[in-house]
């Protein structure tokens, strides 16, 4: 009896993990839209009206206290919630839910001046100051048991509140790579307890023997001084593994503290998407993760000569197939309204941009999606921000209206709206899983043997492909079951271990269809060579063996063939010598490696098993392996341009056209179209019921 209900308790666990969503979120919402208001910049008297505005908009929820401490305790233990109590009250009166911050990210004066210990110290000495925002140091006790008191008190006071919906802790919380003296001790706090108090174990781990580097007590440990080009790089493994450990400590403390009163309400965090940071999804307790996302800022990522207007067509599809996989649901926090202040060139988004973006978030299932600001501010660093309303506070700017006609889309599409899950079969077959770890991109950085190397170029190589397949793709980390994956692709898995290989090889046997691509598996999880032929760790995998890899010159690219089209690389080439029951793919048609392999696939167990040893100047040889291959396991794809994206969920279709010229979208079989039409403009959107 005990086991049954045992199992039950877990299957009820794991089921409330797989649709964490609908805890929070009501699948009929299709998703909830909101803005960032900060009453502390604006007179009391004009509050009401603003609320009032944003509800008139269609909003449905604001965003209140994000950098308001010196406003909630002007002094050391004396807090004052009165003011936001009153807003609070406002905007309840006009529907509108909050959203409340912890608002660590803005200390008051009186914490910098009375413990200067708190603040940030560059690698070079620098010490930040009050004045900005953003710098104190996470490994600080002192600054850590200060925040934990106000945002208890806060917690104590809207955890019960069922006009807050959730939290968002600290804002944009980054790795700080900070050389405060209290990080120092930290570090070596944390050395000691994952090499067992025993110096010899990190000096094997570090390979200290090399260059005199070796250590006798954990005393004599110091923060790497990462501005020394041939610093000891296992040292540097460890140390943004710390880094990103006190990040995540920092979030996860705030959490299980708030949970103390919080009743229904949610807890997350904005990130920024800078995926090899390594600490996002790292906080265990956030309910979920969510991310701001800026698309026009002056460089032109985007298609054509206007394309800096609209943006990089797969920066908000790479951060939703990022996110998303963390805990099955995801918000987007910041979705930026207009101009933003802060780019090298700030220029207006092209019309039209701004929905394709609130487009572009919803089409990878999000819960919820928030835009900063509601006001553009009169004074401060951000007075050229663009807002929601113009510095007169109630003309609505351009992109204003974009998230209330898209408001109200939403709120139509509503009333015939199915579950989320509810996706077409074809699209499901093609569901892919990109295995990234980032640990692989710190370790590759620091030896990356060719300049021209970028680690996540090389993965966009594939992710691109698999967008224009169609494909729904969750980049995913190691913790996740591959099993549910026809086909997983793991990029310059650069660091690996034989309980990895064993896992990737029983994925394999079982039916699925592993890529590995070059750079894979040459080194242990601290960095290290293993005492053994180059690579082998996965030579029993994919049935064959690396010869030797070779790197040229970016002005004299080497040529490849494949079914007879020729192919260019230049950043990294693994020769390979295969086995008997490998086909080969491909192979170099110059240099003294003259028809010798480079790609290899063979059947093992149940699946297949495809090795890709280069790295192809523009991606056109990835995505024609990637063909070749999904062909071979009959998997229906798409062949849409770079620039068109096309995800389902709800039942829904959505199509998206970052491309400088109109798209003609066929309908599939029984589709109707809802929002748009089938000639898609640039910056168009066109969503679709699919067939029921
Ligand atoms: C974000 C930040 C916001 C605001 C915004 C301006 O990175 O989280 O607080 O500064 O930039 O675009």
């Amino acid at each position: 009896m005990k086991k049954q209900i045992f199992t039950l308790l877990c299957a009820c666990l794991m089921s409330g993990m797989l649709f964490a969503q609908s805890t929070w979120f009501n699948d009929k919402d299709l998703t909830l839209t909101g803005v960032y208001y900060y009453p502390e910049h604006w007179d009391e008297s004009q509050w009401e009206r603003d609320f009032k505005q944003m509800h008139d908009l269609g909003f449905e929820f604001t965003h209140f206290a994000e950098f308001a401490w010196a406003q909630l305790e002007p002094e050391e233990g004396k807090y004052d919630f009165a003011w936001l109590d009153k807003a609070i009250a406002l905007a309840d009166k006009y529907k509108l839910k909050v959203v409340m911050c912890t608002s660590t990210a803005t200390p008051p004066v009186w914490l910098s001046r009375k413990y200067p210990e708190i603040l940030i110290k560059y690698e070079d000495g620098t010490v930040l100051d009050h004045g900005a925002r953003q710098h104190a140091s996470f490994a600080s006790p002192r600054y850590r048991e200060l925040a934990y008191k106000m945002i208890e008190k806060l917690a104590q006071h809207y955890g019960n509140d069922p006009r807050i919906i959730g939290w968002q802790l600290d804002n944009e919380p980054a790795v700080q790579f900070d050389y405060n003296e209290a990080a120092e001790v930290a570090f070596r706090n944390f050395l000691k307890n994952k090499y067992h108090n025993t110096i010899k174990e990190l000096n094997d781990a570090w390979g200290t023997a090399f260059w005199s580097e070796v250590y006798s007590t954990f005393d004599e440990i110091t923060l790497p001084k990462t501005a020394q080009m041939f610093m000891n790089h296992h040292q540097i493994l460890d140390y943004r593994r710390f880094a990103a450990g006190q990040t995540n400590d920092f979030l996860n403390e705030q959490c299980l503290l708030i949970k103390k009163y919080a009743r229904n309400q949610w807890i997350t965090t904005n990130y920024i998407p800078n995926y090899d940071e390594g600490h996002i999804g790292g906080s265990p307790d956030l309910d979920f993760v969510s991310y701001t996302r800026y698309m026009v800022y002056g460089d032109n990522e985007g298609i054509g000569r206007r394309g800096y207007r609209v943006g990089n067509p797969l920066r908000i599809a790479f951060a939703n197939d990022f996110f998303r996989p963390v805990q099955g649901t995801y918000g987007v926090m910041e979705l930026q309204p207009g101009q933003v202040n802060w780019g090298g060139i700030n220029p207006q988004p092209l019309p039209g941009a701004v929905r394709l973006w609130l487009w572009s978030v919803f089409a990878g299932g999000s819960d919820f999606i928030c835009t900063y600001r509601y006001r553009q501010p009169l004074y401060g660093t951000e007075q050229y921000h663009y807002g929601i309303a113009n510095t007169d506070g109630t003309t609505i700017t351009p992109g204003g209206h974009e998230f209330e006609q898209f408001i109200k889309e939403v709120k139509q599409l509503r009333i015939q709206a199915k579950a989320r899950d509810m996706k077409p079969a074809d699209y499901q077959a093609r569901r892919t899983a990109i295995l990234f770890n980032h640990e692989n991109a710190w370790s590759i950085e620091r030896q990356k043997q060719n300049r021209t190397w970028n680690t996540m170029a090389h993965i966009d190589k594939y992710y691109r492909t698999l967008k224009s397949f169609g494909a729904p793709v969750d980049i995913i980390n190691e913790s996740k079951d591959l099993s549910q994956y026809p086909v997983v692709i793991a990029p310059a898995y650069q660091m690996a271990d034989k309980a990895l290989v064993d896992r990737w090889t029983e994925y394999v046997k079982n039916g699925g269809n592993l890529v590995l691509t070059c750079r894979t598996a040459q080194k242990d999880r601290y960095g290290r060579l293993p005492e053994a032929p180059f690579g082998s760790l996965i030579y029993d995998l994919t049935g064959n063996e690396m010869e030797f890899y070779d790197l040229l010159l970016p002005e004299e690219p080497g040529k490849f063939v494949m079914d007879g089209k020729e192919y260019h690389w230049n950043t990294w080439g693994e020769i390979l010598k295969p086995g008997k029951d490998c086909q080969t793919w491909g192979k170099y048609i110059e240099e003294f490696y003259e028809g010798k392999p480079a790609i290899t696939t063979r059947k093992l167990g149940k699946g297949t098993i495809t090795y890709v040893g280069i790295d192809s100047t523009d991606g056109t040889l990835e995505r024609d392996v990637l063909k070749k291959l999904y062909a071979k396991l009959n998997i229906s794809v798409m062949d849409l341009p770079y620039g068109v994206t096309m995800e389902y969920r709800n039942g829904l279709g959505i199509v998206l056209n970052y491309g400088d010229k109109p798209y003609r979208f066929n309908l599939p079989e029984g589709a109707k179209a809802l929002i748009g039409t089938t000639d898609i403009p640039t910056a168009g959107v066109l969503v679709f019921a699919t067939k029921q």
